[in-house]
C-alpha cells in the first residue's frame, strides 16, 4: 500500500455503504480502493466496476488485470486501507446448472496419456473451459476465415523428403536471436492467461524453463511482468511483446524496465492499431446483466468483450517514424510482430530491425489477411529476387505464427526460411484443460513429433531442413474451406478428437 492510509482498517459495512456511482469503493485482495473518479476511465467501462461497488471484486478482477494494475492506476490517496475481512458481505456466487455440467465435464477429462496431439487439447478445452475463457481464447475476427486459413495454409505445402541419410540421432536445437532453444518454436504472447488457469502465464514460464524454449511475455498478461520474470529460472531467456501506449512515457518505462530485468528481445505488435471484432468474445459481454446500481447508463458500450475491455490504450498513431525513438530508448533487439507483406518486411530490414514476425495475430485482427506461412514464401522470394539475400540469416530473423499445430508445420516454415515459429492457442488450451501437466505434455508431444518427422524427412539437424524439402507451389491458391463438405462427410470418417470418458459422456 503506497498511500497515507497504510495500517488503516475499514469495516466491510463501511465499504458496503459506498455502492453508488457517486461514491464507489471496491475491495481487491483485502484492500479498499475509492474508484469513484476512475469509473469513466476504466478501459472495461464503468458498469463492470459498479457491479462490485461496495463489495469484494477480487474474483472478477484477477484474471483480467495484472495484480498491480489497480495500485499503479489509482493515486495513493485513493488507497483507503485494509478491510476487516470478517465483516465483508460475501458476493453470493451461484453455481448455475451450466456450471455444474461444466464441472462434471472437467471430472470426465480423459487421462493425459490419451491426448495424442495439440488438436486434442483444443477439443478438451472447448468442453471444460468456462464460456468466457473459451470465447476470449478461441475467438477471431469477423467470420474467422483467416483463423481457419492459418492452419489450412500448411496443408498446401508438401514435403520432398530425402532418404538414406544417417538419422540415428536427430538434433532440433536451434538459436533464436542468438539464444539457445531446444526446438525451433517459441511461446508467443497471449493476453489474459488467468482466464484459463489461476497460475496464468506462469504455467508457460515454468514449462518453458523445463523444456528449454523461450516465452514471449505479453503486455496484457494477467500475471504482472515482474512475477513472470521472477518465475523464470536463472539464465532463462524471455522476450517481451509490446503494445505501444499513446502515452509514450508509459511505453518508455515498460521497455526500459523490461531491459533492466534482462528481457532479450522486444516484439512490437504492429497489426493492432485497433483490436479486431471478435464476436464470440463480444457476445460474452464482460459487463453482464445484474448491475442495478446504474440503470439507464447509456454511456456504457454493452458490446465490449474481454479484448476490447483491455485494449483502449493502444496507439493507432504508431508509425515507421517511431522506430528511431525505440532504438534510442533500448538496446534490446527490436522485432516487428504482425508484418504482412514483403514491402513492409523490406522497410523493417532497412530500418535496422532485428527481425519480423509474419503474423495476422491468430486471425484476430483483419479477416482475410493472409496466413503467415504464405507471406513467408513471398517475403523470402522477394528478398532473394530484389536483394540477393537468403534466409535464415543472423542479423535479420524471420518468424511466423498462426495455426501451427504440428511439428510438420514448423518444419515447413523452417525449410522456407523461418528461424522459428510462435505457438499461441495450443499452449493456452493445454494448461487450461490440464494445468501444468498439460503444457508439459504439449511440449513433449511437439518434441516427439520433431524427432520422428526430422528422421522421416532425412534431416539430422535443423540446418538440413532446406527449401528443397518442401513443395510450396500451391501456397497462394486460396480455396475457401466449405464447412460440412459433402464429399468429406459422406466418403470419409472425420478425424476423431480426444473425448470424455465413456460413462460420463453417456450421462451428459
Ligand atoms: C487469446 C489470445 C491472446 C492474444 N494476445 C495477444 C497480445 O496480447 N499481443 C499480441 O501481440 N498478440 C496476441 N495474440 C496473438 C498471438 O501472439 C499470435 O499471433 C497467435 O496466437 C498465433 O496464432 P495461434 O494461436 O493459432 O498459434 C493473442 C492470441 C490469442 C489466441
Amino acid at each position: 500500500m503506497s498511500g497515507g492510509n497504510e495500517g488503516k482498517m475499514i469495516s466491510g459495512k463501511t465499504v458496503a455503504e459506498h455502492n453508488t456511482r457517486e461514491s464507489c469503493w471496491i475491495i481487491v485482495h483485502g484492500k479498499v480502493y475509492d474508484v469513484t473518479e476512475f469509473l469513466d476511465d476504466h478501459p472495461g467501462g464503468s458498469k463492470i466496476i459498479l457491479k462490485y461497488a461496495g463489495k469484494d471484486a477480487t474474483e472478477e478482477y484477477d484474471p483480467i488485470h495484472p495484480p498491480d494494475a489497480i495500485t499503479t492506476n489509482l493515486p495513493p490517496e485513493k488507497h483507503l486501507g485494509a478491510v476487516d475481512q470478517s465483516s465483508v458481505e460475501r458476493v453470493e456466487v451461484k453455481i448455475t446448472d451450466a456450471e455444474k455440467e461444466r464441472l462434471a465435464r472437467v471430472d470426465a477429462r480423459p487421462p493425459l496419456s490419451e491426448i495424442l496431439n495439440l488438436h486434442d487439447f483444443e477439443a478438451i478445452a472447448k468442453l471444460v473451459m468456462t464460456e468466457k475463457a473459451w470465447a476470449y481464447y478461441s475467438s477471431a475476427a469477423d467470420d474467422e476465415i483467416t483463423n481457419r486459413e492459418n492452419h489450412i495454409a500448411y496443408h498446401r505445402i508438401w514435403f520432398r523428403p530425402r532418404i538414406m541419410r544417417d538419422v540415428t540421432r536427430v538434433d532440433f536445437t536451434t538459436k533464436i536471436l542468438g539464444h539457445d532453444s531446444s526446438m525451433p518454436i517459441y511461446m508467443t504472447a497471449t493476453a489474459l492467461g488467468k482466464l484459463g488457469h489461476p497460475d496464468g502465464e506462469l504455467n508457460l514460464t515454468r514449462a518453458a524453463a523445463k523444456h528449454g524454449v523461450i516465452q514471449m511475455i505479453p503486455t496484457l498478461a494477467s500475471c504482472s511482468f515482474d512475477e513472470l520474470v521472477d518465475g523464470a529460472k536463472p539464465g532463462q531467456v524471455q522476450f517481451m511483446q509490446l503494445y505501444v501506449n499513446k502515452d509514450r512515457a508509459i511505453t518508455k518505462r515498460i521497455v526500459q524496465h523490461a531491459e533492466e530485468r534482462g528481457v532479450k528481445g522486444l516484439f512490437i505488435t504492429v497489426d493492432a492499431p485497433q483490436l479486431g471484432r471478435r464476436e464470440k468474445d463480444m457476445r460474452q459481454k464482460f459487463d453482464d446483466e445484474g448491475a442495478n446500481v446504474q440503470k439507464g447508463d447509456a454511456s456504457v458500450d454493452r458490446n465490449q468483450g474481454a479484448a476490447r475491455a483491455i485494449s483502449s490504450f493502444i496507439d493507432p498513431g504508431l508509425s515507421w517514424k517511431d522506430l528511431d525513438w525505440f532504438k534510442s530508448i533500448t538496446k534490446m533487439p527490436i522485432i516487428l510482430k504482425g508484418v504482412q507483406c514483403w514491402e513492409d518486411a523490406f522497410i523493417a530490414y532497412d530500418q535496422g530491425c532485428a527481425g519480423i514476425v509474419l503474423s495476422n495475430h491468430g486471425g484476430r485482427q483483419l479477416d482475410f489477411a493472409r496466413s503467415g506461412i504464405e507471406v513467408l514464401v513471398e517475403v523470402v522470394e522477394k528478398f532473394k529476387e530484389k536483394r540477393g539475400i537468403t534466409f535464415p540469416r543472423p542479423g535479420f530473423e524471420i518468424f511466423v505464427d498462426g495455426g501451427v499445430r504440428r511439428a510438420t508445420d514448423v518444419l515447413k516454415a523452417v525449410a522456407l526460411g523461418a528461424t522459428a515459429v510462435g505457438i499461441g492457442r495450443p499452449f493456452l488450451y493445454a494448461y487450461s484443460s490440464y494445468g501444468p501437466e498439460g503444457i508439459d505434455q504439449a511440449l513433449t508431444i511437439l518434441r516427439d513429433e520433431f524427432e520422428m518427422n526430422m528422421r522421416l524427412l532425412g534431416a539430422p539437424t535443423i540446418k538440413d531442413v532446406v527449401p528443397d524439402m518442401v513443395d510450396a507451389r500451391s501456397i497462394s491458391t486460396h480455396v475457401v474451406a466449405v464447412p460440412g463438405d459433402r464429399l468429406y462427410d459422406s466418403n470419409y470418417d472425420s478425424m476423431q478428437s480426444a473425448t470424455l470418458k465413456a460413462a460420463a459422456k453417456a450421462k451428459l
